[in-house]
């Protein structure tokens, strides 16, 4: 019910913030809610604004329709990064710890796909939706948080994109192994169907484990969903989800306000779900909010760290 109301009822308010002088990263910024983002933080004066793609072309389309549309040209760069690949996601991550300043970063790039498929070994939309994703949060943090320590009005931000669907999936196999992410990429026993929202589910759990491991004075983490929108994600989805977008979908620029708020809010903000621009996590699922969850967070984030530690060593200690 809170998602009909929420849809047909809210309109996230605008963003006014300014990001004057900061440089900001969106992930999947090419095209549907990082692209709208995108163009919110330039708008909004940000000095540099890096679009991270894995199809350069589109993001240098995007970079120009950016440009133009906010009359702001030399703000965009566009820099090439697949999540679907550690050395890409790696060497990215890397280039963006030398910039000079990091203050935001939107991590938005997903995918929702019903084939089966693995990259790097697990299915494809958890390497990118969950391990890499997590894997670049942590190559820039350091980079966040020295922001904040060398110049003194920044308040660093990091927003993961995820998604109210995370509340929409049955997730029974954390109980059963120390090896989730394994068991999920065994083609024989993966349920695609509900693949995306379990991705989603795996993301904000990981994410919420992040923050209690970080101080929100160094960095403030949010996990930001920006309801259902009309966007390419559902590309390879039914004519069910195409019908629901029709009746209740949000355009990509009202959905990535909230992208845009995750990225704004103060200290209040640091762990937090938020909907329709504000905290509110009492809209995350009741599992995510109980005990059970509690422990499938912490089972997941060290399976998470033995994963990443063999592909770069110490990288746990940057948090
Ligand atoms: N749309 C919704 O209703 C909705 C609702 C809740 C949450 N979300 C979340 O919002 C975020 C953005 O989704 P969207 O709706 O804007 O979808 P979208 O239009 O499909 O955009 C997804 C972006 O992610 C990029 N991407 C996919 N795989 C990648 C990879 N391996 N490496 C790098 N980039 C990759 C895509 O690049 P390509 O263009 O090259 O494929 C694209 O730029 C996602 O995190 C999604 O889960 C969306």
């Amino acid at each position: 019910m809170g998602f009909l109301y929420s849809q047909l009822f809210v309109r996230p308010t605008y963003p006014t913030r300014l990001f004057e002088g900061q440089t900001v990263l969106v992930t999947g910024a090419n095209v549907g809610l990082g692209l709208e983002a995108a163009r919110h933080v330039v708008r909004l004066g940000a000095a540099r604004v890096i679009l991270g793609v894995r199809n350069v072309p589109a993001g240098n389309v995007a970079k120009e329709e950016i440009e133009t549309s906010t009359r702001r040209p030399g703000v965009v760069e566009v820099w090439e990064v697949d999540l679907a690949s550690y050395s890409s996601t790696l060497a990215f991550g890397d280039r963006i710890a030398q910039l000079p300043r990091l203050d935001a970063a939107i991590l938005n790039a997903a995918l929702a796909t019903p084939t089966f498929q693995l990259a790097e070994g697990y299915e494809r939309s958890i390497t990118v939706n969950v391990i890499n994703t997590l894997l670049l949060a942590l190559l820039i943090l350091p980079r966040l948080k020295a922001t904040g320590q060398e110049f003194p009005t920044s308040l660093p931000r990091l927003a993961f994109v995820v998604s109210e669907v995370h509340a929409w999936v049955e997730f029974p196999e954390w109980k059963d192994t120390d090896k989730v992410m394994q068991i999920l990429s065994d083609p024989a026993k993966a349920k695609m169907a509900e693949r995306y929202p379990l991705s989603k589910l795996l993301e904000v759990l990981l994410v919420q484990e992040l923050a209690g491991r970080t101080r929100g004075s160094d960095v403030i983490i949010t996990m930001v969903n920006p309801g259902l929108c009309h966007s390419a994600l559902g590309r390879e989805a039914g004519w069910g989800l195409f019908i629901m977008k029709l009746v209740l979908a949000r355009s990509t620029e009202v959905g990535s306000r909230t992208l845009v708020a995750g990225i704004s809010t103060g200290i209040e903000g640091h762990g937090a779900y938020m909907t329709d621009a504000t905290v509110d996590n009492t809209s995350l699922s009741p599992f995510v909010r109980s005990e059970d969850g509690r422990l499938a967070r912490e089972k997941l984030w060290k399976e998470l760290s033995a994963i990443l530690e063999p592909i770069r060593p110490g990288i746990m200690q940057n948090i």
